[in-house]
């Protein structure tokens, strides 16, 4: 099969990336970026402008699934409107030009707490995009909702270091659902889906990616 990877280039996208060129499953990658990345015989990674996403983009990558991991964060991306684009607009823009392309399964990576009626903005956003996606009527669609996300990432995230301490020390007391959900566990939750594309719309928990 051929998967469309969105977000090849962040922690749990390049996770993905990894494991699909090595999945039998999957024949093909493409992962549109927004700089360049190593090659190899299984993948194309075109840097595209993500502000003008199209159904014909969609067409000519001709795929069978996308996965997106996309994903920023409002101190990075400077402001809520800005994040908003990478985690709702962006997703979406993807999602309805694939839907029009014939593509049948999406695999979001969305995060514990999604609640388009949440207080917390982050949640809201999370929410709101799981709610547009399933109004395109996907025929498989699924949300993969982590909690803290566990690897090694270049960029600084106080909050998250922070968080990991914590994690890690009460790791054996904590419920499974608040334990750190490593990279590659979930990147694998996320190949799998897109290859299996069961039917209907399935939520993927916390305490599922460990
Ligand atoms: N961090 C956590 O603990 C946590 C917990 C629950 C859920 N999540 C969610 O999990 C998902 C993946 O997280 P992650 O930690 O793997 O993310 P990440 O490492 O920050 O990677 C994000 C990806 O999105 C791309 N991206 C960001 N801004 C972009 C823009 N303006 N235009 C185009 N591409 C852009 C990045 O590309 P560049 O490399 O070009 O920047 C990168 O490929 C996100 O949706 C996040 O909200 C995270």
């Amino acid at each position: 099969m051929r998967i469309l990877l969105l977000g090849a280039t962040g922690l749990v996208g390049g996770q993905i990336l990894k494991q699909a060129l090595e999945n039998q499953s999957v024949d093909f990658v493409v992962a549109p970026v927004r700089r360049e990345i190593s090659s190899h015989t299984k993948l194309s990674a075109p840097i595209i402008d993500f502000d003008h996403i199209t159904k014909a983009m969609l067409k000519e990558w001709n795929v069978d699934a996308v996965i997106c991991a996309l994903g920023t964060t409002i101190k990075v991306a400077g402001s809520r409107d800005a994040f908003s684009k990478v985690d709702f607009e962006y997703p979406l823009a993807f999602a309805k030009c694939a839907k029009e392309a014939g593509v049948e399964i999406f695999v979001l990576n969305s995060a514990m707490g999604a609640d388009e009626s949440s207080r917390i903005f982050y949640n809201q956003v999370k929410g709101r995009i799981e709610n547009a996606l399933k109004e395109l009527k996907f025929r498989s669609l699924y949300f993969i909702r982590p909690g803290l996300i566990g690897g090694e990432r270049a960029e600084f995230r106080l909050g998250e270091i922070l968080g990991k301490i914590v994690l890690k020390s009460l790791h054996y007391v904590l419920p499974k659902k608040l334990r750190i959900n490593p990279a590659s566990s979930i990147a694998s939750a996320m190949l799998q889906a897109a290859i299996e594309g069961k039917e209907g719309v399935e939520i993927m928990t916390s305490d599922r990616l460990i």
